[in-house]
């Protein structure tokens, strides 16, 4: 009997991340810090063709959910007519029974989002994530490299105008950047009713200047957080979501998420693959090889063929990632060629 993708160790695969461009109008420090000229050639990127058509082979092999990240996803030109082609795999049925595409997501920085958002939503897109790292202007500015603040929370206020809820804000926590700031986003959470989700800086820079003292923990996290304003944990299983969720006890609106890849390693429960801007296949984010699924696109293997590749790629996804290891070794790409 056909199953859904499972790898080796018997993960099933249900989460597509699929980045559109690799270029960036921010240079996050622990992204693009030197804003390094895109990797990508126009001719290498994939059309919106083959994204759909990709989508659409990993919808039927079992994805449930899709997010479109990069780079900066609304930087590639006409992405609504790629939103509404892939939306319409919302009413596609999988091979699998009472399975389909329930989610489509995007990641962005914010800036342009408040003039995209309304076309978004007309699109099909149904939720956004948007990454900020602090709540100060200058402090803003240190990280990202732009003085862009104001903008980013200007898209807040659109998706929450648009309805893309439940509105996930991304932070990373970096030790000497923002740490002071945590106190601060749990009350942003609380004010603005949006889901504040820190996550560890982890060694995905592109100037490989990742140190293990700048990790601030999970638990760090959490407990400084806790102190001011106790949190309850949504569920006591993560299922295969990335975050630990907490509510606030004393019932005020808002959502806190923990993602801890580092200190607290949650491979064992991944459910993603990953597909850069370029058509390669990442089984992981800390992958060191990738898979060209481009090159078999473009080289007319058929729709059975096509299948078959993906089916043995995602068989070979790597058990976890080696960071705690003295064997790891940083990927060359960065975050923003593979995607968040
Ligand atoms: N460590 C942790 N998160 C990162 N992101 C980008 N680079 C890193 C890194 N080195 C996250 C940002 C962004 C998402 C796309 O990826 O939060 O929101
Ligand atoms: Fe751009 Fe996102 Fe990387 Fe920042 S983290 S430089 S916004 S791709």
């Amino acid at each position: 009997m056909e199953k859904v993708l499972t790898d080796s160790y018997g993960r099933q695969i249900r989460d597509l991340r699929i980045s559109v461009t690799d270029r960036c109008n921010f240079r996050c420090f622990y992204c693009l810090p030197n804003g390094e000229p895109p990797l990508a050639r126009k001719e290498t990127i994939l059309t919106f063709e083959e994204i759909s058509y990709i989508s659409e082979i990993f919808v039927e092999l079992g994805i449930e959910k899709i997010r479109l990240t990069g780079g900066e996803p609304l930087l590639r030109k006409d992405l609504e007519k790629l939103i509404e082609k892939l939306s319409k795999l919302k009413n596609q049925k999988s091979k699998f029974k009472n399975q389909k595409l329930q989610d489509l997501a995007l990641t962005t920085n914010g800036h342009t989002f408040p003039q995209r958002a309304e076309g978004l939503k007309k699109a099909g897109l149904d939720r956004v994530t948007i990454s900020l790292d602090s709540l100060k202007t200058d402090n803003f500015q240190r990280i990202t490299g732009v003085d862009k603040l104001s903008e980013v929370l200007e898209a807040i206020e659109a998706a929450k105008k648009y309805d893309f809820q439940p509105i996930k804000i991304n932070a990373v926590i970096v030790r000497g950047y923002n740490e002071d700031e945590l106190v601060a986003f749990a009350d942003f959470a609380r004010q603005y009713d949006v889901s504040c989700r820190f996550i560890e800086f982890m060694p995905l820079d592109s100037g490989h200047e990742w140190k293990r003292e700048q990790v601030v923990s999970g638990k760090e996290i959490y407990e400084t957080i806790n102190q001011v304003f106790p949190l309850k944990l949504k569920t006591t299983s993560r299922g295969n979501e990335t975050a630990w969720k907490y509510h606030f006890i004393d019932g005020a609106k808002g959502e806190i998420g923990i993602i801890a890849p580092v200190t607290e390693m949650f491979c064992g429960q991944c459910s993603r693959i990953r597909l850069t801007a370029d058509g390669q296949i990442r089984t992981c984010l800390f992958s060191t090889t990738e898979h060209n699924l481009r090159d078999v696109i473009r080289s007319g293997a058929n729709r059975t063929e096509i299948i078959e590749f993906i089916r043995e790629v995602v068989f070979k996804k790597e058990p976890h990632h080696y960071i705690n290891e003295p064997k790891f070794v940083q990927p060359t790409r960065t975050m923003s060629f593979i995607g968040g």
